[in-house]
């Protein structure tokens, strides 16, 4: 039957292509914060495997490192974020005052997400500091200026999914980032991406 690997127009970064990213970010995460052991929480969904590789990367490993996550989302079905961001978490405010926090993220692509988790960390939590390592940066399409500590790959202004990223809850599993077939979409009636700035384009 069909399988999620022929929805896929192109693979765009192969599992070795990732690997070999998050040992070089690793590397430099390590050096950067070892006199200030992270926090390194995770985004959720979308940076679960991101966050499981990137971490066993963290080498040397400071003392003090701790891992949490955090839930955040707005595109909900939809491929164009609601803007309306919303957290979800069990992470106590004491754990996270004082702490220098990483968040990781798998895509940065409006930062609407980003701001709205950086924000609440630094103002609501009173982290000490708070950086971002994102896999995908899909810079072209920001609302908010906003620039990662940390970047994975420069992202095209496509349809990407795979290694966490969804589709409407599809495709996250996959080993590989891929751009998705139009006529994956072409149901919802959705554009597919159009030229920076038109505002109207499709994501994960
Ligand atoms: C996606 C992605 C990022 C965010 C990026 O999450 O995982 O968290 O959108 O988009 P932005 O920069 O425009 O805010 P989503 O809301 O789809 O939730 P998910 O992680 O559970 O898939
Ligand atoms: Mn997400
Ligand atoms: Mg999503």
């Amino acid at each position: 039957g069909r399988t999620y690997h022929d929805d896929m127009a192109r693979i765009l970064w192969s599992p070795d292509d990732i690997t070999a990213r998050c040992r070089v970010l690793g590397r430099q995460i390590a050096n950067d914060y070892k006199s200030k052991a992270p926090l390194v929480l995770g985004v959720l969904k979308g940076s679960f495997m991101f966050a499981s590789d990137l971490v066993r990367c963290i080498e040397p490993c400071p003392r003090g490192l701790t891992l949490d996550f955090i839930r955040a989302s707005s595109y909900g079905s939809g491929t164009e974020s609601s803007g309306d961001v919303k957290l979800k978490t069990d992470l106590k405010k004491e754990k996270v005052q004082g702490r220098h926090v990483l968040l990781v993220e798998d895509i940065v692509d409006t930062a609407l997400t980003i701001t709205t988790v950086s924000r609440y960390l630094l103002e609501e939590c009173g982290a000490a500091s708070v950086a971002t390592a994102t896999l995908l940066d899909k810079h072209e399409r920001r609302k908010l200026a906003y620039s990662p500590e940390y970047v994975g790959f420069v992202c095209p202004n496509e349809f990407v999914v795979g290694y966490g990223l969804d589709f409407d809850e599809e495709y996250r599993t996959l080993p590989y980032i891929g751009v998705l077939k139009p006529e994956c979409y072409a149901h919802l009636g959705i554009p597919g991406p159009e030229p920076v700035g038109s505002g109207e384009s499709g994501d994960e």
